[in-house]
């Protein structure tokens, strides 16, 4: 049989896995039953597993039949805080907590590619491990596993994101810019109080609170090129006490997205420029406390992203290739990228036949799990052509 063949046989199996997964969604750093669960998956196919002393999530390994390089598949395990609102018969049986952004379906589908991997380990030329990572959504996990060196060994990592605008069962797999970076920012604006109705006596925190607000966004609309896309959002702003009180402090939360690592990196300094001049312009001290999360994903490794897309076309033939427009959404996927040559790719999911229609991270999100095993037959393919490759 061959890896389409194969990821149908194994078909039923990944759905039963998908659905049992979504119904113990477990929250990044939290995800200990899922992670014991994988182990088990994993050790009844005779895989080898390495758990992390002191996180979530786990790498399993499959040698190959002959000597080779190593290539690395990963999904992502975390789920999110949302109540779930699907209705669906295998739904979130932990209150306050779902699979809404599809990583049970990233599970199943790995779970799927290790099967036929399994199957066709006597043809391998080299080793894969399996990424089974946790922490995606807080951006934690993919750092962590770079930074211990789990990967030293790895020359190419490939990952997919099954997406909730995308119509099933297109495949997305393209070169370039695919998602932006992530920063996130506090803002601590301090005045000092006085009445209300004498503003002159005192240092108004909110006034100069929304002044920054307002160059922030004239920062993005002014000052950055606008075919270099940027965002700037300021999320929460907390402040004041009573109607007839001057305020005396203001907190603000924000995120930047670029996919410039030229912008992101001078970022941090521009806007706390403008925090602290326009605090000051109003007798104010503003203080800025930046905190890095993620880069772009760009798939950038040419050879990478050709082995990536004739796969897809050797299973499913060109028609099943699309264009999808870059996202401004994030993926910690992009700690992978800077230090190995890999790819990541994105899983149409919609039917609104089925009345499959809600994006990644919505209370009513779910997969059509047609397309599961199609996840499973590209990562496996995506392992053995890149191990044939010289
Ligand atoms: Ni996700």
């Amino acid at each position: 049989m061959n890896i389409k063949e194969l990821a149908i046989k194994h078909n039923d199996y990944i759905i039963e896995r998908r659905r049992f997964y979504h119904t113990i969604p477990e929250l990044s750093h939290e995800e200990f039953k899922t992670t014991e669960s994988l182990v088990k998956d994993l050790e009844e196919m005779g895989i080898e597993v390495t758990t992390f002393p002191d996180f979530t999530g786990l790498i399993g390994l499959i040698k190959g039949g002959k000597a080779g390089k190593t290539v690395a598949l990963r999904a992502d395990i975390d789920a999110l805080p949302v109540e779930e609102k699907t209705g669906l018969s295998f739904a979130s049986k932990n209150p306050g907590k779902m699979h809404a952004c599809g990583h049970d379906a990233h599970m199943s589908m790995l779970l799927g590619a290790a099967k036929i991997l399994v199957d066709l380990k006597s043809e391998l030329e080299g080793n894969v491990k399996l990424i089974f990572q946790g922490a995606e959504e807080i951006a934690y996990g993919a750092k962590y596993i770079m930074e211990k060196g789990y990967l030293d060994d790895v020359d190419a990592v490939f990952g997919m994101h099954i997406w909730g605008t995308l119509d099933a069962p297109l495949i997305s797999f393209e070169s370039g810019d695919r998602m932006a970076s992530c920063d996130i920012f506090k803002l601590k604006i301090k005045g000092s109080a006085t009445h209300g109705s004498s503003p002159h006596l005192g240092k108004d925190a909110i006034v100069a609170a929304a002044s920054i607000v307002m160059n922030m966004q004239t920062y993005a609309s002014r000052m950055n090129d606008p075919l270099n896309p940027i965002v700037v959002t300021i999320g929460t702003i907390n402040g004041g006490e009573r109607f007839n009180i001057i305020a005396d402090y203001v907190e603000m939360d924000g995120t930047t997205r670029t996919y410039s690592r030229e912008t992101r990196n001078s970022l941090e300094s521009d806007l706390r420029k403008i925090a602290e001049d326009t605090a000051r312009a109003l007798a104010c001290e503003a203080e800025l406390e930046y905190t890095y999360l993620t880069g772009p994903v760009i798939n950038e490794y040419d050879k990478i992203n050709q082995i990536a897309q004739n796969a897809a076309i050797k299973l499913y033939g060109e028609e099943s290739l699309t264009k999808m427009e870059k996202i401004m959404g994030s993926e910690d996927f992009a700690y992978y990228m800077e230090k190995i040559p890999s790819f990541f790719g994105f899983l149409g999911t919609v039917n609104k036949e089925k009345g499959i229609k809600y994006t990644n991270h919505h209370a009513e999100f779910t997969v059509d799990e047609d397309v599961l095993h199609r996840g499973s037959a590209l990562y496996a393919q995506f392992a053995m052509d890149f191990l044939k490759e010289d």
